[in-house]
C-alpha cells in the first residue's frame, strides 16, 4: 500500500474477525511504532501487549469507550517512560513530552497495521487521571510509566464508510490567520 493512500484510508475499526494477529506480524508493527519521531530522540515509549480475552473485556471498566476490545485480537497499551523522556521540572516550568512521543508512536503503529490489513482503534488513556490510575493499578505499572493510549487491534469485520468531508481547505491558513 502506498503511504499516502494508507494515510487517507485508515479508519477506526471496532468490529473484528475471530483471528489472531501472529506475533511476528505484531512485532513488525510495533517496530514501525519505534521509528516515530520523539522529542530529543528520547523514544520514551514502552508497549504493553494484552491478548487475554478476559483482560481485553475488562478494559471497559477502566476506560468506558473500549467495550469493543472484548472481540479484538489484542490491545497495545502505549506507555510513556517518565524516567526517559524530554522534560523539565524547574524554574516554574513542569512539562514532559511523553504523551506526544507515544501518540506519534501510536499513529505509526496504526498505519503499519493498516498496511498489513489489520484494523485498529486509538482509545485514549492520558490525560484522563482515572484511566491512567486504573491502568497503572490493573497492570502493576510503576509510577514512572504513564499509559497514553490503548490501541485496540484485529482483522477487520467491518468496512467503514470513507468520509468525503475530511479535507477542509479553510483550515489551512496561508501566511496569515
Ligand atoms: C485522543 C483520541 C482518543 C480516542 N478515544 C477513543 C475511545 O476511547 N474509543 C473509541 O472508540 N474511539 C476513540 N478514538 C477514535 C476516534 O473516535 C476516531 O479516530 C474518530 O472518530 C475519527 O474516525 P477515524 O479514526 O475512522 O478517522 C479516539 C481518538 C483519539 C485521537
Amino acid at each position: 500500500m502506498d503511504l499516502y493512500e494508507g494515510l487517507i484510508t485508515r479508519r477506526s475499526i471496532r468490529k473484528y474477525a475471530d483471528k489472531k494477529i501472529p506475533h511476528d506480524v505484531l512485532e513488525e508493527i510495533i517496530k514501525a511504532a519505534q521509528y516515530a519521531p520523539s522529542a530529543h530522540n528520547k523514544q520514551s515509549w514502552e508497549f504493553l501487549v494484552i491478548e487475554d480475552k478476559e483482560t481485553l473485556a475488562s478494559l471497559r471498566v477502566i476506560q468506558r469507550w473500549t467495550s469493543f476490545a472484548k472481540d479484538a485480537s489484542c490491545a497495545v497499551i502505549v506507555c510513556g517512560n517518565l524516567n526517559n523522556v524530554f522534560c523539565r521540572d524547574k524554574d516554574g516550568e513542569k512539562w514532559d513530552y511523553a504523551d506526544i512521543d507515544c501518540t506519534l508512536a501510536s499513529q505509526n503503529l496504526m498505519l503499519a497495521a493498516h498496511s498489513k490489513g489489520i484494523g485498529t482503534c486509538f482509545c485514549g488513556a492520558s490525560p484522563m487521571p482515572l484511566v491512567i490510575d486504573g491502568l497503572r493499578e490493573k497492570f502493576n505499572l510503576p509510577e514512572h510509566i504513564r499509559p497514553v493510549s490503548i490501541i485496540v487491534m484485529g482483522y477487520p469485520d467491518e468496512t467503514p464508510i470513507q468520509p468525503d468531508n475530511r479535507y477542509v481547505a479553510e483550515k489551512i491558513h496561508w501566511e496569515k490567520w
